[in-house]
Order: C-alpha cells, then sequence, then structure tokens
C-alpha cells in the first residue's frame, strides 16, 4: 500500500525548513504527499507556539480531525514543533486522537515514531528537555539540529534553499517563547554548512538563507579558532554557480562591523538585512529585555547606512507590549519613520506561558488599543515601503525567477505566458509578465509600477531558453 503524507506548517523559515526535511525523511520511506487529510495515511501539523494565534489554529485544524480518526483510526496523526514541545502531553489530553508528538529538537525520529504507531505499539511522544530540567550539556544534546541531504526534487524549489547554522536562542527577551522551546544557541559546525551549500550549488541552487534565530551571533569554536558569521560569508562565496546569499534572523546588539563589510565586499551577499526593533521606546526595551536602547539601534542604522548604502532593511515590531502608552507608541512610530524599512512584520502582544513576561509583566494593554496601535503603524510603515519602492521606477533590475505568481498560480492557463515573480537582490518582491520556463534565471527586469510590497515591471530580454543566464553581480 502507498503512504502518503498530509503535511500542514505554520510559523517561520525555521519551521518551513524543518517540514521540508521530515517531508525529505518520510519520502525516503516511500511516502507521497497528499493535499489532503481524507486521501493520507499520516497527517502532521508542524507548530508554532510564539503567538497564541498559532496554536488555537492547531487546535482547531486537530479538532476538524475528530471525525475523521473515529471513521479511519489507521490514519497516524502527529503534532511536530514548537507547539508540541510546548504543550508536550497536554496535547494528547486536548486531542486524544493525536498518536505522536515531537519537539523540534527531535525531527530525526519523525518516520520511526510514525512506524512505532503503524506497529501498533501506542502513542509515541519524543521531546526536548526544558530549559531547567538539566545540565547545560544534557540540555544542549537533547536539542539536535536535523539536517539530512535532501535532494533537488525533494526541495520546494530546486534554484533556492535555506541552510540552518544555528538552532535555539540565548537572549531571553521577557515575552519570547523561543528561548523554551527550541534551547540553547548552538551554531552548526562551518564545514557542515560549507559542504551542503556545495552540495545545493551542485543541484543547481542559486540562492541560499542561512537560517538562524540570532544569525548574526553565528560562532562556532574548534581547536582554538572560532569561526564567525562574516567568516562563513566568504568561505560561502567561493561556492561556484551560487548566486544569492542571504541570512535571517539578524540581532541589533550583534551586527558587527565586519560582518557589513562581509555584505558590502561579497557581491553575492544580498543587500538585505532583517534587524527586528521591536520598539522604539527605551522603557519598553528595557522591559522586553532586548539588550539595547534605541541610540543603540540608531548608531547599529548609521553604520548600515555608511557601510551598505544600498541595503534594504526590514524589521519586526510588537505593539502593546506590557505597559506601553501613548507616548512609548509614538516613540515607536518615530524610528518607523526615521529607519524607512523597506518592510515591517508587526504583532500585537500575545503573552506566553513560560516567559519571564507572562511571570512578572501585566498584559495589560486593551485588545482594542493593540488593534488600533497595530493598524496605524501598518499604516505608516506601508506608506513608507510605497515610497521607497517609488524610486525603482524606470530603474532596471536584476530578478531571481521563482515561478508563476500568486494569481497567475490561482487560475492556472495550459499557456506558458503567465505573470511570473521573482525577487531583487535586495529582497524586493517583482512581478512581470513572462513565460514558465523563466524560472530559475536571473533576469533584467525594467520596473514601471510599484505598490507597498510590489514591483511590478518588464523583461528586458525576449530570450526565455534556459542557457539565457545574467549574472547579477
Ligand atoms: N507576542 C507577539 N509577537 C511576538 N514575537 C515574538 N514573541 C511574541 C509575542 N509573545 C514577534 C517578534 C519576533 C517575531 C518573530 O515575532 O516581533 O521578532
Ligand atoms: Fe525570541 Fe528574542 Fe531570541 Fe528573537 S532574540 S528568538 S525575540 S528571545
Amino acid at each position: 500500500m502507498t503512504k502518503r503524507l498530509y503535511i500542514e506548517t505554520v510559523g517561520c523559515q525555521m519551521n518551513m525548513l524543518d517540514s521540508e526535511l521530515v517531508v525529505a525523511s518520510l519520502r525516503q520511506r516511500g511516502y507521497e504527499l497528499t493535499g489532503s487529510p481524507d486521501d493520507a495515511t499520516a497527517i502532521l501539523f508542524n507548530t508554532c507556539s510564539v503567538r497564541q494565534l498559532a496554536e488555537d489554529k492547531i487546535y482547531s485544524a486537530l479538532g476538524k480531525l475528530r471525525r475523521l480518526k473515529q471513521e479511519h483510526p489507521e490514519k497516524v496523526i502527529g503534532v511536530l514543533g514548537c507547539m508540541a514541545q510546548k504543550d508536550q502531553k497536554l496535547i494528547f489530553q486536548r486531542a486524544p486522537y493525536v498518536d505522536v508528538i515531537v519537539g523540534p529538537g527531535q525531527l530525526h525520529q519523525v518516520p520511526d515514531l510514525i512506524d512505532e504507531v503503524e506497529a501498533g505499539n501506542g502513542r509515541q511522544i519524543e521531546v526536548s528537555l526544558g530549559r531547567r530540567d538539566g545540565s547545560a550539556t544534557q540540555i544542549k544534546r537533547s536539542h539536535e539540529s536535523f539536517d539530512p541531504l535532501r535532494d533537488a526534487e525533494m526541495r520546494p524549489s530546486p534554484f533556492q534553499a535555506y541552510i540552518r547554522i544555528q538552532i535555539g536562542c540565548n537572549k531571553f527577551c521577557t515575552y519570547c517563547i523561543v528561548p523554551m522551546v527550541r534551547g540553547p544557541e548552538q551554531g552548526r559546525p562551518p564545514a557542515q554548512i560549507v559542504q551542503e551549500a556545495y552540495e545545493l550549488a551542485a543541484q543547481g541552487c542559486l540562492e541560499i538563507t542561512l537560517l538562524g534565530q540570532t544569525v548574526n551571533s553565528y560562532r562556532y569554536q574548534e581547536e582554538g579558532k572560532t569561526t564567525k558569521l562574516a567568516d562563513l560569508l566568504h568561505r560561502l562565496h567561493e561556492v561556484p554557480r551560487l548566486q544569492r546569499i542571504k541570512f535571517v534572523t539578524s540581532y541589533p546588539k550583534d551586527m558587527s562591523c565586519e560582518l557589513l563589510e562581509a555584505v558590502r565586499d561579497l557581491p553575492k551577499c544580498s543587500p538585505y538585512l532583517h534587524v527586528p526593533a521591536q520598539s522604539g521606546s527605551n522603557s519598553v526595551l528595557e522591559r522586553m529585555k532586548r539588550g539595547y536602547t534605541v541610540e543603540d539601534y540608531r548608531e547599529m542604522m548609521q553604520r548600515i547606512r555608511e557601510t551598505v548604502p544600498n541595503a534594504a532593511l526590514s524589521s519586526d515590531f510588537i505593539v502593546g507590549f506590557c505597559g506601553e502608552t501613548d507616548e512609548d507608541f509614538e516613540q515607536t512610530i518615530e524610528l518607523v519613520e526615521e529607519c524607512r524599512f523597506k518592510n515591517s512584520f508587526i504583532f500585537k502582544y500575545s503573552e506566553r506561558p513560560g516567559t519571564k513576561g507572562a511571570e512578572h509583566l501585566a498584559d495589560d494593554v486593551p485588545l482594542s488599543v493593540k488593534k488600533a496601535r497595530n493598524n496605524h503603524l501598518l499604516q505608516i510603515q506601508n506608506r513608507i515601503s510605497e515610497e521607497e519602492n517609488r524610486g525603482f521606477v524606470g530603474r532596471e533590475v536584476n530578478v531571481l525567477v521563482e515561478g508563476p505568481s500568486k494569481a497567475a498560480e490561482e487560475s492556472p492557463q495550459e499557456t506558458n505566458v503567465v505573470q511570473m515573480m521573482g525577487r531583487t537582490h535586495c529582497d524586493r518582491i517583482v512581478v512581470f509578465e513572462g513565460n514558465r520556463r523563466q524560472a530559475g534565471q536571473i533576469l533584467p527586469v525594467t520596473i514601471y509600477e510599484v505598490s507597498p510590497h510590489t514591483l511590478f515591471g518588464q523583461v528586458i530580454t525576449d530570450c526565455v531558453g534556459p542557457e539565457v543566464y545574467t549574472l547579477n553581480v
């Protein structure tokens, strides 16, 4: 009998990568992907715990499977990722028909655990140690990085890939659950990272995105030598055929001059930095325990502008954090106006049990105020994004073509000529009238119109064969 996997993923890029690797490991055991739980033999949810809403969605999706599981008890239902680590057995209580619970540090075990359930050995749970449940070494060991090699056909796109360079986080911002569920910060050995990049490039990959919660804090020590992110970028820049290297997410305090100089000097490094500020108010940053002041953030911004003047910057903000006043929020607006981010992700504060924030600080900003601040800030950011994009009108950009645009996907046509989408080196989305065969090429596109999140353009070449290839250095 063919085994069929249905998988739903929520959350960050780290989760996308985790799911991709779980899918790859199950494919090696003979699984095929299916788009419907009705048709699946195994149903997996890779979950996120960063905000309550993400968890609610998963519990509601699980609720919808109750009937299906009653009718088909042989289907294996699994909950993976951050919520599995955070809630553990509570998931069995809330959804008793779940068979498998696997934390993000135990994903290598997923295929075996599903086999165990199918062999009739009952429910399976594998999670890592909590941050107070053992010695530092024991806790680190219990969070294992899961980075098996992937074939080109096992990746969502053959010419783009994520590479994990770090797991966990040691910053302990008071609002954030990540250090609790993903464990201590641990860098992956540089030799492994570089080897993975060589193999991906040999498979035709043009763009890699290095992943870590505080990716620019990356360091790895061996034989008395420390490798930092800047060193890693220099080594990855040597990988033949690779065209673009990105890294997310950066932590403001660790944005060293050395790293910025690497981004400036290495043409394959995308001039794009995602450095969340979270707030523009010192008293809020202090309560968040972010470890920097607004003045520090401004100083970092100035260094970025001086060193990499063409860099596009993006940020995250939390509005309505404990004790945030109108004046605090005004200061966030001032920072956004000043920094002119390419885009910002704006979130309403969501109290997370298990964090210092939930323990010691009152979630005292009413939801209506959080919503109003969110909308207000988003409006300001959208205006800035559009103004910044306007500077691209009439200019030519090099676009790594990813595939048909969302609109084209939604109304599939037989013809090869469709609206295509891709990204500039500085991570701006570009949409143009093109050809499916252009996917995976880097093409020059002239921009004629913009919106806050998209540049609209026209391809400058009329050759669309796979041999046409513009180097974007
Ligand atoms: N509530 C709201 N947003 C949060 N983030 C992290 N924790 C919370 C929380 N408890 C946001 C931060 C982070 C992004 C990934 O999610 O802005 O940068
Ligand atoms: Fe969470 Fe702060 Fe770590 Fe980012 S740096 S993952 S916000 S604790």
